[in-house]
């Protein structure tokens, strides 16, 4: 069975707010894509590994892949408008015998190996995918407006992170649609019927979103 690994880092970074594409902002000396793509890369679970990378950075994620001497880099490939457009596109590259697919967010640098393990194991008991995820410390709720419409059970609800773990197939089928709406590639396996199986997620996988997010896992670098 051979897991292509989908490593997502077209995103612009805008809320980060740096001068280059968030995958390029630095983290511990050397550009944030370079951690994800280092343990994806160390990972005895992934076989191969295609990077969707910004317009016009394509050459320079293939040189980090080259600066950590990665092997399973197959393809830097320009990514898309959205996420899931930019994953329909890494796709592309993943030839027809993968059975796998993982999708990571190069914006959780710190991707544990327990994890990849977690999310691929329960795809030989038949799931189409396998998410991690973390319970919620706040409550939620429901709100339109500046009205509170609903208040949800927080035992029922889980922050939902990656690396997600897909059959190829079903996600392939998953994102040849609308994925407009979509902001993880769960949601639109499960809108195709698909059955998802939640496992425990890590707090290491926190998602840089702004500067503060990047000072906090800089501090976690071993
Ligand atoms: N992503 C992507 N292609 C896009 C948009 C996002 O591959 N068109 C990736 C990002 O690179 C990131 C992940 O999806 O690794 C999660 O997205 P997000 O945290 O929103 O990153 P950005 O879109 O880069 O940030 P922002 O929304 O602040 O611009
Ligand atoms: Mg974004």
């Amino acid at each position: 069975m051979s897991v292509w690994a989908v490593l997502a880092a077209a995103g612009r970074g805008e809320r980060l707010g740096s001068d280059r594409p968030k995958a390029f902002a630095r983290l511990g000396g050397r550009p944030l894509l370079a951690e994800s793509l280092e343990r994806l890369e160390e990972s005895g679970w992934i076989d191969a590994i295609v990077i969707a990378a910004p317009p016009d950075w394509e050459e320079p994620s293939i040189l980090v892949a080259e600066e950590i001497a990665a092997t399973k880099v197959s393809s830097a490939v320009t990514g898309g408008a959205s996420r899931s457009e930019s994953v329909r596109l890494a796709l592309e590259e993943v030839p027809a015998e993968a059975a796998v697919v993982l999708v990571h967010d190069a914006a959780r640098p710190l991707l544990p190996e327990e994890v990849i393990e977690r999310v691929l194991a329960p795809l030989s008991e038949g799931w189409d995918g396998v998410v991690p995820a973390v319970p919620l410390a706040d409550t939620v709720k429901r709100v339109e407006g500046d009205r509170v419409v609903e208040t949800l059970s927080r035992e029922d609800l889980g922050a939902v992170q990656t690396p997600q773990a897909f059959r190829a197939d079903a996600l392939r089928r998953a994102v040849s649609g609308d994925v407009s709406s979509a902001t993880d590639c769960a949601s639109l396996v499960e809108s195709q019927g698909g059955r998802i199986k939640v496992v425990e997620g890590d707090p290491r996988l926190l998602k840089v979103t702004d500067a503060e997010d990047l000072a906090l896992v800089e501090s976690w670098l071993a």
